[in-house]
């Protein structure tokens, strides 16, 4: 059997840390790489190797990949929606140059496996709004989708050309409670449960209504991890997989948050994340990763909400 060594690229982030450290578990410490062009984030320290990378850098990053003998790498650098809207060319640059960097090596190094998420940002205004299906109309109005749904081209080319078995998700908005979110449009969702302990209100920059598809991140990570080791006949979709758990709006989670603290008060003073949310399904139709590999989420609002201030009430005991 092929010993397996993982680098993580982009492992400092909100999903990087959770992720680096399942795979540590998994695969153990010292067979997963972890590296950012930021330093290491505290998460991480003591738990395994740490280089520090740059994925724009295609030669550093091939040296890296040569020098620890790398089976498999998970790309998670990039620019999210909301911080892409603000620097387009920045976001376009690294979301895109970044993957061809790693689709590049990964064919010439033969490597086993790459993993590269995408997200429900690749729809766009014409996509159906409720249950929007894997195949649909897709034209996204921010430089993020569209940065997303090109990558998912490029993957399914470089697998169909060049047998490199790169899989993908598109992720929904992320609710975690270790590692800040990175300036996406549903990190209201994560706000919220620290201003709700530390405050006992908060200001949401969307409007009351505005339902998106959303996860708990360990449903992320199971699903990453579970994708990632299906057999790889089992993966039939090469751009990427839409992947859902539940759907609410920002008066819902306040709703759920109140039935733990009484007396929270949310109000509502939209921002320019507004419009970008507008252009963005509501629910999402995840049949056929169901199907294909036999994804299950296992967190819904209520469970998150509890699973979410229990934690966060800790931390806030132990500092
Ligand atoms: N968090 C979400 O809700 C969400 C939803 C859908 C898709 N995604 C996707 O998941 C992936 C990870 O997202 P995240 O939320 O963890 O993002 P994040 O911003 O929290 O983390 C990204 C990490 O990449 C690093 N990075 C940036 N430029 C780099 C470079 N040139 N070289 C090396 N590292 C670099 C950053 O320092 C950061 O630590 C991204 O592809 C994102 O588009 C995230």
């Amino acid at each position: 059997m092929v010993k397996e060594k993982i680098l993580v690229i982009g492992a400092s982030g909100q999903i990087g840390v959770e992720l680096t450290l399942a795979l540590r578990k998994i695969y153990g410490a010292a067979n997963v790489v972890a590296s950012d062009l930021r330093e290491q984030n505290p998460l991480l320290e003591g738990s395994g190797p740490y280089v520090s990378l740059d994925v724009m850098n295609k030669e550093m990053l091939h040296v890296q990949v040569i020098r620890q003998n790398v089976t498999q790498i998970y790309l998670l650098a990039a620019i999210l929606s909301a911080t892409g809207e603000k620097n387009p060319n920045l976001a376009w640059h690294l979301n895109m140059q970044g993957l061809l960097n790693v689709l590049d090596i990964a064919r010439e190094e033969k490597l086993a496996k790459v993993y590269w998420p995408s997200s429900i940002a690749v729809f766009g205004p014409t996509s159906p709004k409720r249950d929007c299906p894997q195949k649909t109309i897709i034209e996204p109005t921010t430089v993020y989708g569209i940065s997303k749904y090109a990558g998912e081209f490029w993957c399914n080319y470089f697998f169909s050309k060049f047998d490199v078995d790169v899989r993908s998700l598109r992720y929904p908005g992320l609710i975690s409670y270790k590692s800040a979110p990175g300036g996406g449009t549903t990190d209201y969702a994560i706000e919220i449960y620290h201003e709700a302990l530390e405050e006992t209100k908060y200001t949401c920059f969307l409007e009351e209504d505005t339902y998106l598809p959303m996860m708990y991140m360990p449903d992320a990570i199971k699903a990453t991890i579970e994708l990632m080791e299906a057999p790889k006949e089992a993966i039939k979709t090469r751009t990427s997989y839409n992947l859902s758990a539940m759907s609410f709006s920002p008066k819902e989670i306040g709703a759920e948050i109140r039935k733990h603290i009484p007396e929270f008060e949310i109000e509502y003073k939209p921002d320019y994340r507004q419009q970008i949310a507008n252009s963005w399904p509501q629910s999402i139709d995840d049949s056929v990763a169901r199907a294909e590999w036999g994804w299950r989420h296992e967190y819904d609002l209520t469970r998150m909400t509890a699973d979410m201030l229990t934690n966060l009430k800790r931390e806030q005991f132990n500092n």
